[in-house]
């Protein structure tokens, strides 16, 4: 095996893998071996050119009026559906969190100032609430990632899952993929191991079918997930309002946005993409696009997209072999110099990292309803150590609404 393998890297012109093996003891060698054997190399030939978009249109949204005009009778079905079993929520935490610079899983920030508060706390008081108002335990998927599965789960342990019934909690580990250098090179983590990423949150359904805590969902008879990110503190899951405004509509699918801040507010919108729902990232959109206005003046592409998505399991089954595209991103990575054998902690952003997104399924879907939500209510992202999107800016709206911290 070990000749195909170092054949195949010198024909891929990747044999600085295999620089170190003889120092490695003969275990090590094995698991370097297999690593390299199950590795995804078609990341070599990613250029991240976006994919060719088809033609975009503004898409109209539920406005927060319309909404609260039908909010008692959008409720009353959510709660039914979630009393019913057929809602899970599905938290999104295998990501690095590296512009954040916390080296723990991101859930287990301390967003407090004079008491502890963690992001994982902040989240699942939020559902609590859904629980209390629904009598029912909502079964919690938490995704994470090969680095940060043990401390989430110690983590969450040992803090009695902050109140949440372990019964219904269930983890499941998102794949990875290769890291590239800016020289088109694969990279070593160490001697004796591949540099690999987490492969972004598109992944998510397809981790959850292989590994195997989709039959929990098929034993309780769950028809609609809901998918959130963990960096938004504010972030509102598996809310009866907007599953009940969902089903109501008869649509496949659901998306919480918020109307942009500004015309150039660096966010992707829900749009309209050859007829069917989907999102265009800021960076994708020409002026005309980003100061075009309907009649009544607001915004033609004004909904802004917060990581909070429902979707149907019918037709996430029908769409789990379909093509995500893989997007590239430039970041900063640990890694081994293979000309000196010393370990680099680069400075500068020094390898790509490969990822699918989760708004990418939304144009896989044949409907998708734009659910409005009050920004200052349910948007507090940390991304950022400082500046927007920050630890700050994210206490400051905690603030706002009466969490003490
Ligand atoms: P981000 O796109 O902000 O990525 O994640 P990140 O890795 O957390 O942070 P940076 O870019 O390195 O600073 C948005 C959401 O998607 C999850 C994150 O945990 C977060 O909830 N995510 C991201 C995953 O679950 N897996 C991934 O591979 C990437």
């Amino acid at each position: 095996m070990r000749n195909v393998i170092s054949e195949k890297l010198s024909i891929l012109n990747q044999s600085h893998l295999l620089r170190y093996i003889k120092e490695l003891s003969a275990a090590e060698q094995e698991q370097l071996i297999s690593q390299i054997e199950t590795l995804d190399f078609s990341v070599l030939h990613e250029t991240g050119a976006d994919e060719k978009r088809g033609h975009i249109e503004p898409i109209s949204a539920l406005t927060l009026d319309e909404i609260n005009k039908n909010r008692e009778h959008y409720r009353k079905t959510g709660i039914e559906a979630i009393r019913n079993g057929k809602v899970g929520a599905v938290l999104l935490a295998g990501g690095q969190g590296s512009r954040l610079g916390f080296d723990k899983p991101k859930g287990m920030f301390n967003i407090g100032v004079n008491r502890e508060l963690y992001i994982f706390e902040c989240l699942i008081q939020n559902l609590l609430e859904v629980v209390k108002e629904t009598g029912t335990w909502i079964p919690l998927f938490i995704m994470t990632s090969t680095d940060n599965d043990k401390d989430t789960r110690e983590f969450l342990e040992q803090h009695n899952y902050f109140g949440y019934s372990s019964d219904n909690v269930m983890f499941f580990v998102q794949e990875q993929l290769p890291t590239v250098d800016l020289n088109g090179k694969l990279m070593l983590a160490d001697k004796g191991s591949v540099s690999t990423a987490p492969n972004g949150n598109g992944g998510w359904y397809s981790s959850m079918v292989r590994s195997g805590v989709l039959k929990t969902l098929k034993k309780a008879d769950i028809e609609w997930l809901n998918v959130f990110a963990v960096d938004n503190v504010l972030q509102k899951m598996a809310d009866p309002c907007f599953i009940g405004a969902i089903i109501e509509s008869g649509m496949q699918s659901g998306s919480k946005v918020v109307s942009k801040a500004a015309a150039e507010e660096r966010v992707g919108v829900m749009c309209l993409e050859d007829g069917k729902p989907s999102i265009v990232e800021y960076y994708e959109m020409t002026d005309d696009m980003i100061n075009m206005r309907e009649a009544d003046g607001t915004l033609s592409y004004n909904y802004g997209v917060i990581l909070n998505y429902v979707f149907r399991i019918e037709n996430l089954n029908r769409m789990l072999n379909a093509h995500l595209p893989l997007h590239r991103a430039l970041k900063k990575v640990k890694c081994l110099d293979t000309e000196t054998g010393n370990v680099i902690i680069p400075d500068e952003p020094n390898a790509y990292k490969f990822e699918t997104l989760v708004l990418d399924m939304v144009k896989l879907q044949d409907s998708c309803l734009p659910y409005e939500v009050e920004r200052s209510k349910e948007f507090a992202p940390v991304k950022n150590k400082d500046g927007v999107d920050s630890v700050d800016t994210a206490r400051e709206l905690l603030k706002l609404n009466g969490i003490e911290l």
